[in-house]
C-alpha cells in the first residue's frame, strides 16, 4: 500500500514536491512513496487532468500530496479538461470535505509581512474551509446564449444542513484543542445559504458545543477584520468560495503565500489530501526559486493527520522554524535562496 502519493502537477508543483521527497527520505525512509502525473501535466500525457487510475491510487493511499495545478497553456481547454477540474474531481472523489488552512506567523518572519509586525506577530489562526460543496459544484451552471443576443453565465450556491453541520463539527472539535473559539463566516444578510448556514451552526453549537465560544461574522467583515486585527481569531469556519478567498488573505498575513500548507480531510479512516495553498506560479516556474516550505509543511500535516507520525511532524516543524531563525529565505520572503537551498536549510536542522 502506498503511504504517500505525490501529485506534482504543474508550474512550480514538481519543483516543490521534489523537495518533499528529499525531506521524506531523510525523515522517514520507510515510507512507500508513489508519484502520478496530475493536472495539466496529466492532460498532456494521458488526455485527462485526473485519470481513473490516479483517483483509484489516491483513494488507496494513506495520504496524497499535491504540488500545484494550472497554467496559461491550458486556459482554453474545455472546462472539464482543465487542470483545476482535476483538482476539484480529486477533492470530491476522495470526499475530503474539510479543508484545514492554518495561518501561522513564524516569529522570524514577522518582519516579512506587508502588515505591521505587532499586528501579526504570534498569529495562529485556522481557517476551516468547506471543500466539496457550495458554488464550486452547485447545479445548474453554465454559460448560455440569450435569444436577443448576449450570453448568461450561471453558478449555483447550494448547501444542505448535512454539509454545514459536518464542517462546523470539524471546526468546533479543532477549537477545543486550541483557544476554544470559533468564528462562522457567511453572508446571511443577503444569501439563503448564508442564513441556513447561520441557523445550522447555531443549533449545532447549542446542542453539542456550548462550551466553545461561537461568533457569527459576515464574510466581508471577516475580510476586513483579518487585516485589521487577525489575532482576534482562533478557528474560522466558512464555505468553499469564502474560504478560498479568506485563506489567501490570511496567507499573506504570514509573510508569503509560499509558506502555507493545507490539509483536506474526509471521514475518519479515509486518506487526507495535502496541498500548499499557493498555485502553480507560472511566472517563476522552472527558475528554481519557488519557496518549498508550503509543500514541506503540507508533508508535516500529512505526517500528523494521516500517517500517524506526530513525532516526526514535530521534528520537521521545529526544523523549519530553526532554518527560518537562521535566516533562510527564498525570494518571496526577501531572500536569495533557491528552492533546493531552502530545502537544504531545513534538512540541515533535522
Ligand atoms: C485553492 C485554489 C483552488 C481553489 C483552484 C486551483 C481550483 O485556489 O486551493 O485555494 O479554488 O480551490
Ligand atoms: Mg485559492
Amino acid at each position: 500500500m502506498t503511504d504517500l502519493l505525490l501529485l506534482p502537477g504543474d508550474g512550480i508543483g514538481p519543483e516543490v514536491t521534489a523537495q518533499v521527497r528529499r525531506v521524506a527520505s531523510r525523515l522517514a525512509n520507510d515510507l512507500k512513496i508513489d508519484e502520478r502525473p496530475f493536472g495539466g501535466a496529466s492532460f498532456d500525457e494521458l488526455g485527462s487532468p485526473l485519470t481513473d487510475e490516479t483517483l483509484a491510487t489516491a483513494k488507496a493511499s494513506k495520504a496524497v500530496l499535491m504540488g500545484a495545478v494550472g497554467g496559461p497553456q491550458w486556459a482554453n481547454a474545455p472546462r472539464d479538461k482543465r487542470p483545476e477540474a482535476g483538482l476539484l474531481g480529486l477533492r470530491t472523489g476522495m470526499g475530503v470535505f474539510a479543508n484545514l488552512r492554518p495561518a501561522i506567523c513564524f516569529g522570524p518572519l514577522a518582519g516579512a509581512s506587508t502588515l505591521k509586525r505587532e499586528v501579526i506577530e504570534g498569529l495562529d489562526l485556522m481557517i476551516v474551509r468547506e471543500l466539496t460543496g457550495g458554488v464550486y459544484f452547485g447545479k445548474p451552471r453554465g454559460i448560455e446564449d440569450l435569444p436577443g443576443g448576449g450570453r448568461r453565465g450561471v453558478d449555483t450556491q447550494v448547501y444542505t444542513t448535512f454539509e454545514i453541520e459536518r464542517i462546523a463539527r470539524v471546526a468546533f472539535e479543532l477549537a477545543r484543542g486550541r483557544k476554544n473559539k470559533v468564528h462562522s463566516a457567511e453572508k446571511s444578510n443577503v444569501m439563503e445559504t448564508g442564513l441556513l448556514w447561520r441557523q445550522v451552526v447555531t443549533d449545532l453549537h447549542a446542542r453539542d458545543y456550548a462550551d466553545v465560544e461561537l461568533e457569527h461574522i459576515l464574510a466581508d467583515n471577516a475580510a476586513m477584520q483579518l487585516v485589521k486585527n487577525p489575532k482576534q481569531f482562533d478557528v474560522m469556519v466558512t464555505d468553499n468560495l469564502f474560504g478560498d478567498i479568506l485563506s489567501d488573505e490570511a496567507a499573506q498575513l504570514t509573510g508569503s503565500l509560499g509558506m502555507l500548507p493545507s490539509a483536506a480531510l474526509g471521514e475518519p479512516g479515509t486518506p487526507g489530501l495535502y496541498e500548499p495553498i499557493h498555485g502553480s506560479a507560472p511566472d517563476i516556474a522552472g527558475k528554481g526559486i519557488a519557496n518549498p516550505l508550503a509543500a514541506i509543511l503540507s508533508f508535516e500535516m500529512a505526517l500528523r493527520w494521516s500517517l500517524d507520525r506526530a513525532d516526526l511532524a514535530d521534528k520537521l516543524y521545529a526544523a523549519v522554524g530553526k532554518a527560518l531563525e537562521k535566516g533562510a529565505r527564498t525570494p518571496d520572503l526577501g531572500g536569495g535562496l533557491t528552492t533546493i537551498q531552502m530545502a537544504d536549510a531545513v534538512l540541515a536542522e533535522i
